[in-house]
């Protein structure tokens, strides 16, 4: 899916990042200069040097002053309009689709926004998508408890039908709902299974009914077109219900008002831990705990347990968490948000993070409502702590799998201006905490920041699998307004202002 063009331009963003700091008095006095001329000649300026600036080395350094900003846009802005031509739904409908989307809050966000894609492919009226009343986390808020509905259809308009439910018909003198043929997608199914099988079965049945649905449609599709259909329905149409946006932003206006403060997604919960066959660390009792859960939950699988963190398969616990915080030069007056679950092993594995950074916040500690201690667990819970991560300074996860909390927010993050986020190399930091643990000490921070710089801080990047679509929707979901290929530039009828009237992090 590469385009020609695409690799230079991105190579010369990567650089000006690394470079900015060294390149910042020359270029400190270009950019006034543009700035004072006019706003798109900055643009110029900045790819008219970026070949210069090439030249110098990466930076040893990791200015933490700078992390509390944005990222460099590298002249790039989110957008995600049609830039060719994309025709209004057909008014002759091939029928019904219902989907049923199971996980928790993310898995069904990113099964949503593909439930919108097959729609569109299959020239059928979605059905709005039921959320799986999710058996864990007792919760049944459904589609209409968690998201306003009448921006969802609204804004889609251009791109699919959506009704409410299935409609009811005559037949035989009686009213019934149209009865929806079962269908059990293939995983990440290919676009063609939906206008070869899923369509014949809609053409001959009315309506079709797909279940389980998630990650049931390729993530990587050849065709930019459907991609940016993806991020408008997550990053425009997918707005939770006003009372979670009221107290997201009093929660975040609450961290905000001593200054900035960053989120960390803390994933150092039982499931994962005992997913990712991460053991070592534990008692002989937790072992047995995990273990069995393990063995409850999961697919059989054979693991090395000794190899699984030195392999970078473990979630960083939090006390790693802290020092690479530290490491990176951050200080025990850092504001730092905690999403997470309950957090397996207790307070043996915060005592050290919370030493190193005291001043700590959860949900249940900033809520002024006590809106959430009847809904701590559930997806509501998970809504809040979403807008909080997004809507942070910086955000950190610990541990990313797909379809997941941290992917989903990389990717919002990103879409929302290149907001700084903060993921460590795993594999990278390993060798570096068994050897401290050894009690080879002597030079560990240092040797922490070089991993930590060869990691992007929330900028334009290419995106590389297994990194997903719904992680890093660059570029396809973005443009340049001085783009020098023709692919990437910003469309004149540019409805982003329009898109954004209504977008959550206003
Ligand atoms: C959907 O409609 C468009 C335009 O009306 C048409 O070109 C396309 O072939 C249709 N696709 C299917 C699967 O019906
Ligand atoms: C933060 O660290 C400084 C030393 O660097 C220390 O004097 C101070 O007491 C610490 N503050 C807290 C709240 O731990
Ligand atoms: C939030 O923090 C408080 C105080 O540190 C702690 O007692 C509580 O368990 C935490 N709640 C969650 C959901 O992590």
């Amino acid at each position: 899916m590469r385009r020609p063009g695409e690799g230079t331009t991105f190579k010369k963003l990567y650089h000006n990042r690394q470079q900015s700091k060294q390149a910042k008095g020359l270029f400190y006095k270009l950019a006034i200069a543009a700035v004072l001329l006019i706003a798109p000649a900055l643009y110029f300026v900045y790819f008219a040097t970026s070949d210069s600036l090439l030249t110098f080395d990466s930076p040893s350094e990791i200015d933490v002053q700078k992390l509390w900003e944005s990222a460099d846009s590298g002249g790039w802005r989110p957008s995600s309009v049609p830039r060719s031509d994309w025709p209004p739904p057909p008014s002759e409908s091939n029928g019904y689709l219902r989907v049923r989307c199971n996980g928790g809050l993310n898995q069904q966000r990113t099964a949503i926004c593909n439930a919108v894609l097959a729609a569109r492919i299959m020239n059928a009226t979605l059905v709005l998508p039921e959320l799986d009343a999710n058996s864990y986390w007792h919760d049944d808020s459904g589609f209409q408890g968690l998201y306003d509905v009448d921006h969802f259809i609204k804004t889609l308009q251009n791109d699919v039908r959506i009704v409410e439910s299935i409609p009811e018909i005559k037949k035989n003198g009686k009213t019934k709902k149209i009865k929806a043929f079962q269908l059990r997608p293939p995983r990440d199914a290919p676009i063609n299974w939906y206008t070869t099988t899923a369509l014949e079965k809609m053409k001959e049945h009315g309506a079709i009914y797909l279940t389980p649905f998630s990650h049931r449609l390729a993530e990587e599709i050849d065709n930019p077109e459907y991609q940016r259909l993806r991020c408008r329905v997550n990053y425009h149409a997918l707005v939770f219900k006003p009372h979670i946006m009221e107290l997201s932003h009093k929660i975040v206006d609450k961290l905000r008002a001593q200054g900035h403060f960053m989120s960390i997604h803390l994933r150092f919960e039982m499931d994962m831990l005992s997913f990712a066959g991460c053991f070592d660390i534990f008692s002989p009792a937790e072992q047995k705990i995990l273990k069995k859960y393990r063995k409850e939950n999961f697919a059989e699988k054979k693991l090395i347990y000794s190899e699984r963190r030195a392999i970078g398969k473990c979630p960083l616990t939090p006390e790693e968490v802290g020092l690479i915080l530290r490491s990176m030069g951050f200080d025990n007056s850092t504001r730092i948000y905690l999403a997470a679950g309950e957090l397996f092993g207790g307070e043996r594995f915060m005592k050290p993070f919370r030493s190193m950074f005291p001043q700590l916040e959860n949900h249940s500690t900033v809520d002024p409502s006590n809106e959430l201690k009847d809904n701590t667990q559930g997806l509501i819970g998970s809504a809040v702590d979403y807008m909080v991560c997004l809507l942070s300074d910086i955000f950190m996860p610990t541990y990313d799998g797909p379809s997941n909390f941290a992917n989903n927010l990389l990717g919002h993050r990103l879409y929302s201006g290149f907001r700084t986020a903060i993921r460590p190399d795993r594999k990278g930091l390993a060798p570096v905490f068994i050897d401290r643990e050894k009690g080879r000490t002597a030079g560990f921070e240092e040797a922490v920041r070089r991993v930590m710089l060869k990691t992007n801080f929330g900028g334009p990047h290419k995106r590389v699998t297994p990194e997903s679509f719904y992680t890093n929707s660059w570029s396809e979901c973005f443009c340049q307004t001085s783009a020098s290929n023709p692919a990437d530039r910003c469309p004149t009828d540019d409805l982003i202002s329009d898109l954004n009237s209504k977008e959550q992090d206003t």
